[in-house]
């Protein structure tokens, strides 16, 4: 169904563009839609909360749902196709084939999720291959997502150009996110300590420091003042390879994952020397 109605769109010579999301859809979602409008002309969002992305124990039963209010967001932004595939249209008739990558998956968010990555590799190849799309579009908030489906595309030729899109704050800084949602209005301040602590290291690095372990130290340190705060990791990596970096003298990627209550929540700057 999807597919037919690409291949018409393709007929007709529109370009395709793509934003791949499991709703719940706040500015962040919003402004991939706005920058996938200026690569082409026919705007497709999916909504599908995936379950090969959630590990026993985690939030894939409580996540945040919304469907109308999603719908009438999407409305507004004049989205031209909304795919809501439901669990057997991805993963029904025996489905075993995975997409599972080598290399890019052992850093970060994979450590503690040692299956996310893959169950996000595999819908987003399906996703791809049902909505055929020329462009997408994903949020450089999830960092190492970002790098994986760039990877991932390279790697198997879809032909599909991959757009990085810079990520959206609250205006006291916070990156927006669906999980945001869990916050008790106190949990929503020690939230506050993963931007600050990005911050904090990009001052740091812009005063002359190059040390990662002492940037690190002085981020835990500052998250940990705040009540509430559970570190998961934080690390400083090359911005391709993802590996841990000893000491900066080029553009690295710090990021960071914090739970604070129920929420887990992740965010990641550039820091330049
Ligand atoms: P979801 O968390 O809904 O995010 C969908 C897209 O929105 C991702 O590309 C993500 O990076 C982007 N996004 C989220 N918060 C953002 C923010 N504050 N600013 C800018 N972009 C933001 O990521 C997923 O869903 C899933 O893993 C998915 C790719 C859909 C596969 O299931």
């Amino acid at each position: 169904m999807m597919q037919a109605r690409s291949d018409r769109m393709r007929r007709q010579f529109k370009t395709i563009v793509f934003v791949p999301t499991m709703g719940f859809l706040h500015e962040g979602h919003l402004s991939l839609v706005r920058e996938g409008k200026k690569h082409g002309d026919d705007m497709v969002v999916s909504i599908f909360i995936n379950p090969a992305q959630f590990a026993p124990g985690e939030d894939l039963e409580s996540y945040p749902r919304n469907l109308e209010k999603d719908l009438e967001l999407l409305q507004k932004e004049d989205v031209d196709a909304v795919f809501i595939p439901d669990d057997k249209e991805i993963y029904g008739n025996k489905f075993q084939t995975y997409v599972d990558l080598e290399k890019l998956p052992n850093h970060l968010c994979g450590i503690s999720r040692p299956i996310f990555f893959k169950g996000v590799a595999t819908v987003v190849a399906k996703l791809f291959n049902m909505v055929k799309p020329h462009v997408t579009v994903f949020g450089q908030k999830d960092y190492q997502q970002l790098v994986i489906i760039r990877q991932m595309v390279r790697d198997l030729d879809f032909d599909i150009e991959v757009v990085g899109a810079p990520t959206e704050r609250e205006p006291d800084g916070l990156a927006m996110s669906s999980r945001n949602n869990y916050l008790t209005p106190e949990q929503r301040i020690s939230a506050l300590s993963l931007y600050k602590s990005l911050q904090k290291a990009q001052a740091l690095v812009e005063s002359g420091m190059q040390d990662t372990n002492k940037i690190i130290d002085a981020a835990t340190e500052l998250i940990q003042s705040h009540s509430g705060t559970e570190i998961d990791y934080i690390a400083i990596c090359d911005t391709e390879t993802l590996a841990d970096i000893k000491t900066i003298d080029k553009p690295v990627v710090m990021a960071l994952a914090v739970k604070v209550g129920k929420a887990r929540l992740i965010d990641n700057m550039i820091l330049n020397p």
